[in-house]
């Protein structure tokens, strides 16, 4: 078998990280399900769309807004796109942060066509001046513009054609309640369970040409953290590692040799993740421990834990969140192989029993 180094693989960013990379683009169009049948996992939100989708092409109606939340990577634009291929009609795809202006906005929405899908991912980060003219234009499909100031001041009543704005929020907390209230479809997106995740990594295998077995798929979706843009990225690195090692088939020793060589462990914790439960373990006892004073402690932003790390550590029960702060539970301890300190009984409590 051939040797490889490390330095033969791009390894620069992390490899668990749900946050979109150019990288993506390249893999994940072809791989992007253009039509709900083709979209795995998440069955709630597909059903209600479906209904939604079809009484709106029924009604020959614009589909009423709809708002997208949970965490990053679990295909939100995917499903924008197919809400718009579905219903017929231009996608259009920008972010809240890149519309900086309220001209900026105006831009985009006067050069809609009508019925189209307009996404705003990230839209709890518009600017507060953006977010004042969306609100009209979401309900009563008109811009309200001022220009001008003092004696010069005018101000436009501009009609805008009907459209449908899918807005995508990792954090539903931090939209304001306006923006929160103007979209009538409401849909949260849940981390897929490792079975769904191998069905899209057989899947995209086959759409990239890759042979892969279900026991190879398994292992790379066991370690995917739930999250299907985690999932595309190893198997495009796990076939790096196949096709330089062996024949370039998937199967599950190749996965395991991969992935064990990525660091990502048995359960899709990278070095981060065991560097942040280790840091609560030595110097927090475990925890609780505040936020802020975590994400100090490991040089990350409180954003990065609370979108990025915390969701799977808390769905596989590693981590908890307390009114006192985060707490590392007896699973990670094990996991990490660390004994666990067996919280003692408080004597007080004792005594009354
Ligand atoms: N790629 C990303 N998300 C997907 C999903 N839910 N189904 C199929 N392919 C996907």
């Amino acid at each position: 078998m051939p040797e490889y180094t490390e330095e033969d693989f791009d390894l620069e960013t992390r490899m668990v990280a749900p946050e979109y990379t150019p990288d993506d683009a390249e893999v994940e169009n072809p791989l992007r399900p253009k039509q709900l049948s083709d979209y795995i996992g998440q069955e709630k939100v597909k059903e209600n769309m479906s209904v939604y989708i079809r009484a709106a092409l029924k009604r020959q109606e614009t589909l009423d807004h709809v708002l997208l939340y949970g965490p990053p990577g679990l295909g939100k634009t995917t499903l924008a796109g197919i809400i718009a291929n579905e219903l017929g009609v231009h996608l259009r795809i920008t972010s809240g942060p890149a519309i900086e202006r309220p001209g900026d906005l105006a831009a985009i929405l006067t050069n809609l066509n009508p019925g189209d899908v307009l996404f705003i991912d990230e839209v709890h980060r518009l600017p507060r001046t953006v977010e004042e003219i969306l609100y009209p234009a979401m309900e009563d499909f008109s811009l309200d513009i001022i220009t001008g100031k003092g004696q010069m001041a005018a101000s436009y009543h501009l009609p805008l054609p009907h459209f449908t704005l899918v807005g995508a929020t990792t954090r539903a907390g931090q939209l304001s309640a306006p923006l929160r209230d103007r979209f009538g479809i409401v849909e949260r997106l849940e981390l897929y369970a490792p079975r769904d995740l191998a069905r899209i990594v057989t899947r995209s295998a086959g759409i990239l040409g890759v042979e892969i077995s279900a026991e190879g798929a398994l292992e790379i979706a066991s370690r995917s953290r739930g999250t299907p843009r985690i999932a595309n990225r190893m198997l495009k690195r796990v076939r790096d590692f196949a096709q330089v090692a062996s024949d370039g088939k998937i199967t599950y020793e190749a996965a395991k040799k991969a992935l064990d060589r990525m660091e990502v462990d048995e359960l899709g914790l990278d070095a981060n993740d065991r560097r942040m439960l280790l840091t609560m373990i030595r110097y927090y006892n475990g925890g609780p421990v505040g936020l802020e004073t975590l994400a100090a402690a490991i040089g990350e932003e409180a954003v990065t834990l609370e979108d990025v790390y915390e969701p799977y550590l808390m769905q596989i029960g590693f981590l908890q969140r307390t009114p006192r702060g985060r707490v590392a539970t007896k699973a990670a301890y094990l996991h990490l192989d660390v004994p666990y300190p067996e919280p003692q009984a408080d004597p007080q409590q004792q005594t009354l029993f």
